[in-house]
């Protein structure tokens, strides 16, 4: 009984963390952001549509806040000419941001089909000419035309890493790949920092090719 209410509590309290970070987030992303009329516009599109976390098919599923976003794109030098893969985009905020903040083109990549339906949509609504979204296995993408590849991955198994990281081998040399939790056997690590994620303190790794 002792242990219910423990865990009660506890869920409680994760609950109420969790909302609080991202209402603080999304202040911070008001104040850095939002100047941008048309990029706030979308935006909010994005935070007013279906609630990914209620997905049971994308289950656990999770998002790099848009400030932490920011933080690896200027420590790993992204750049315009920079063409960027979001591996497993979700609703593809991440992936309209960068495109918006960098300029640099951009591909979200995802196998939920709602997903990549409405992504598709707000590129349509709001003409961002530079991102595009398609729906497939991040594992079967054919990425030598990509220079810089985001993939927030924490849940995926060794198996299916080790797979991907065989079809990242088809990079042109120079590429990075940016990681949350862990590095990318048989790539050079370049460089190791933290943001700060919903969940805490992630690591990030900046595998290089
Ligand atoms: C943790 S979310 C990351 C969202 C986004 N990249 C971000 O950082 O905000 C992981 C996403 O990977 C997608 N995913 C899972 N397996 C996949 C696969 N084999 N190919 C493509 N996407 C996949 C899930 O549908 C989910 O949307």
């Amino acid at each position: 009984m002792l242990r219910k209410i423990a865990e009660g509590v506890e869920l409680f309290y994760l609950y109420f963390a969790v909302r609080g970070y991202e209402w603080l987030q999304q202040r911070r992303v008001r104040q850095l952001f939002y100047h941008d009329l048309q990029f706030k516009a979308l935006d909010q599109a994005i935070l007013k549509g279906p609630n990914p976390y209620r997905l049971q098919e994308a289950f656990p599923y999770g998002e790099t806040p848009l400030c932490s976003l920011k933080e690896i794109a200027d420590r790993c030098g992204l750049q315009k000419e920079d063409r960027v893969v979001d591996l497993g985009c979700g609703r593809g905020r991440g992936a309209f941001f960068l495109s918006h903040h960098y300029g640099c083109q951009v591909q979200g990549i995802d196998m939920i089909k709602p997903f990549i339906q409405r992504a598709q949509d707000l590129t349509e609504e709001y003409q961002t000419e530079k991102v595009s979204f398609s729906r497939q296995d991040m594992r079967r993408f054919n990425f030598s035309q990509a220079t810089f590849v985001f993939f927030y991955g924490t849940t995926f198994s060794d198996k299916f890493v080790q797979e991907l990281s065989r079809a990242l081998k088809a990079l042109p040399k120079g590429s990075k790949i940016i990681t949350v939790s862990y590095p990318l056997e048989g790539f050079e690590l370049k460089d190791q920092f933290s943001v700060s994620f919903p969940w805490g303190s992630g690591e990030v790794y900046v595998n290089g090719w």
